[in-house]
């Protein structure tokens, strides 16, 4: 079975993370197919709005760490970054439905949906610095404006998780509920806006990015050349090294 379901219905299209033996992590791959499904759906008339889902257990443990140490993203056209580019920039209403762990991108991509609706188990991390990297997606940017300069030195700096609480209160997430009704309120909000006129959707969505579009877009550019750069430096293959042969990373020469 695909690592990526695509399902459309009543005008909503559901992407499902499906890789649950590696906890929903993300391959080169998949990026691509995310991707793919995000530029179809732009370009369908037939399509409304976009869910984004994993399962009641987890949402994403972030991108392969394999990949990351045997085939980093080489290139702005890399698949990571074309789906960044395609979920930051996408014109339509993108509702997420979120359980258990989402670690790195796993959170980062949540900062471009309109509606996050958690499972009370979902824990949101960002830890990029215990992986020897930066923040991806714009969050260097989009964190610290939503959470406050503090908190986001907690979730970015020292990395430390939070959970469903914590990111309804900084707004991170609309409502939080049982993780086996996330996927069903999603779902229902997603048809709620199904039914409403796409082309006021459409422009009160871009009205609203427009302020910070370029800003994110900034970013984001900056934030991918030194993420390129410091995958390949001495503490990020130390970080993935060490997550392969399941021991702790050794950073006292980095
Ligand atoms: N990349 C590749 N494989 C991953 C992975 C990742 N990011 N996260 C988990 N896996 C794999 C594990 O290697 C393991 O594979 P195996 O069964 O072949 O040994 C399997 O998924 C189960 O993972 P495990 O760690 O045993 O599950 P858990 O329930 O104890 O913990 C997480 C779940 C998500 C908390 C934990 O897997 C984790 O922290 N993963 C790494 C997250 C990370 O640093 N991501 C990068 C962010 S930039």
């Amino acid at each position: 079975m695909s690592d990526i379901l695509n399902h459309t219905e009543d005008g909503v299209t559901t992407l499902t993370i499906n890789r649950p033996d590696k906890k929903n992590s993300f391959t080169a791959a998949m990026y691509a197919t995310l991707a793919d499904a995000l530029a179809a759906a732009a370009d369908d008339d037939a399509v409304r709005v976009v869910v984004i889902q994993g399962h009641e257990t987890i949402f994403s443990a972030g991108n392969d760490i394999g990949d990351f140490l045997h085939a980093p993203p080489a290139t702005p056209d890399a698949p990571v970054f074309r789906f960044l580019h395609g979920i930051s920039g996408f014109p339509k209403p993108v509702v997420a439905a979120v359980c258990g762990p989402a670690v790195g991108i796993g959170t980062t991509l949540l900062f471009h949906c309109d509606l996050v609706y958690a499972g009370d188990n979902a824990a949101f991390s960002m830890p990029f610095v215990n992986l020897g990297l930066c923040p991806e997606a714009g969050s260097s940017l989009l964190v610290p404006r939503m959470m406050g300069y503090h908190r986001a030195a907690e979730a970015l700096l020292l990395g430390d998780p939070f959970m469903a609480e914590a990111a309804l209160e900084v707004g991170l997430v609309n409502r939080v509920v049982p993780p086996q009704e996330a996927g069903n309120l999603a779902q229902a909000q997603a048809r709620k806006l199904a039914a409403k006129p796409l082309s006021a959707l459409i422009e009160t969505k871009r009205l609203m990015k427009q302020g910070q579009a370029a800003e994110v877009r900034q970013q984001m550019a900056d934030e991918a050349t030194s993420f390129g750069r410091m995958l390949r430096e001495p503490a990020a293959r130390e970080a993935f090294t060490a997550f392969m042969e399941r021991r702790k990373p050794d950073f006292s020469k980095v």
